[in-house]
């Protein structure tokens, strides 16, 4: 089975190639790398000891699409290709519509010329809104109360999943909604790269800890959680990867699909700010000065997964826990202070 995916060269794109060759399966990277370099490609390539064609192109470009389609027999696509940054989002809206709702419009719309069918999606918890409690199932009601464009792009490509799925039951579509991906390939040759000062948990402690950044800064510590600060659900990027390779697993033994399968990809614990620190403390071996300050707009107080539905249809659970995430973060960090760049 041959797999294009796109947004290939990012981080969890990156860390999906490795877990695809390891299961037997091609893949065909498309990428217009705004946001990677071709640096994890050869990493990646380094990694399994093989060569993975890639193409530089936008989601965006039909002709471009088209021609990739031709060139390449495609069984299947994962799409991470889009833009996340939920800060850059409420500045940037047009931007976020255009590059992920568009993009993928513009995909589903080659892929159907080319009878190619079959689609999983990075979908994300922030689809929940404000949750009506956790652990959060993947029947409680999405799009309400998201705040911000990025969120409600990711929910408007569920719908329009949704609506293709209903209208032809030979789309096979699995829409996986990601909650906190950290952590890194154990080698510490692939990881996250975030431009600038990065707006996530982990890759700020890490540059804290590596001596990039002063001290982290605690957003809140007054939610209803067990220490006042965010709990989240955090996952290992490698145990996320080899969801997919669940989810085109189960894609290939269906025939037909009357509705998109929607699996969240977390583990079902839920951690605070307060402990993921002192879990990288003793990963990393390093002090991490921090402080309280004020909530940030838009955050919620709790949140983490039901993973029964993953355990239930796809057979997947996750398997590596907090101290992994932490230390493969470490060493991916230590080993790639500047992340790709100083190579
Ligand atoms: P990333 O930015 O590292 O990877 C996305 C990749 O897509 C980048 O390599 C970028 O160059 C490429 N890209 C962006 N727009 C493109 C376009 N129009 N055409 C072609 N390539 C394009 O991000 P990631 O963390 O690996 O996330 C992958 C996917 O998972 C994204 O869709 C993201 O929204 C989703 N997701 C991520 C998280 C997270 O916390 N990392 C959580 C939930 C969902
Ligand atoms: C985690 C916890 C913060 C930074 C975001 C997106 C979501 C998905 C994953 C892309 C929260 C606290 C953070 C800091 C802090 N992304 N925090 N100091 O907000 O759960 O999810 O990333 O698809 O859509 O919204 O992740 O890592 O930003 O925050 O105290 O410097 O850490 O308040 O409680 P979040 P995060």
């Amino acid at each position: 089975m041959a797999v294009l995916v796109t947004g290939g060269a990012g981080y969890i794109g990156s860390h999906t190639l490795i877990e695809l060759h390891k299961a037997g399966l091609e893949s065909i990277v498309y990428d217009n790398l705004s946001n990677a370099s071709e640096e994890s490609l050869q990493r990646v390539e380094h990694i399994i000891g093989k060569e993975i064609p890639f193409v530089k192109g936008d989601t965006r470009d039909k002709e471009q699409l088209r021609e990739l389609f031709s060139n390449y027999s495609i069984d299947g696509v994962i799409h991470f290709a889009g833009l996340k940054a939920v800060g850059e989002s409420v500045q940037k809206p047009l931007e976020y519509y255009d590059n992920n709702v568009i993009g993928t419009l513009r995909l589903l719309e080659v892929m159907r010329e080319f009878d190619c069918k079959s689609i999983i999606f990075s979908s994300s918890a922030t689809v929940y809104g404000e949750p009506e409690m956790v652990p959060i199932k993947e029947e409680f009601s999405t799009g309400n109360g998201i705040t911000n464009p990025y969120g409600r792009s990711k929910y408007m490509i569920e719908e329009i999943l949704k609506d293709l799925s209903k209208s032809d039951s030979s789309w096979k579509i699995v829409i996986l909604r990601y909650f906190n991906p950290i952590g890194a390939h154990e080698s510490g040759l692939i990881g996250e790269d975030p431009n600038g000062i990065p707006n996530n948990l982990m890759p700020y402690i890490s540059q804290v800890a590596v001596g990039k950044l002063n001290e982290l800064q605690v957003f809140g510590d007054n939610y209803p959680t067990v220490d006042g600060t965010g709990v989240r659900d955090y996952i290992h990027v490698v145990d996320l990867a080899n969801a997919h390779v669940k989810a085109l697993e189960y894609i290939q033994k269906q025939d037909v699909m009357q509705e998109p399968l929607i699996v969240n990809a977390g583990t079902g614990m839920g951690y605070s700010v307060l402990e993921v620190v002192k879990a990288f403390e003793r990963a990393s071996g390093k002090k991490i000065p921090k402080k309280i300050v004020a909530r940030r707009a838009g955050d919620i107080a709790i949140c983490y997964a039901d993973v029964s539905r993953a355990q239930e249809i796809l057979g997947w659970s996750a398997e590596f826990d907090l101290e992994k995430m932490c230390a493969d973060s470490w060493n991916w960090q230590k080993k790639n202070p500047n992340g790709y760049e100083a190579s």
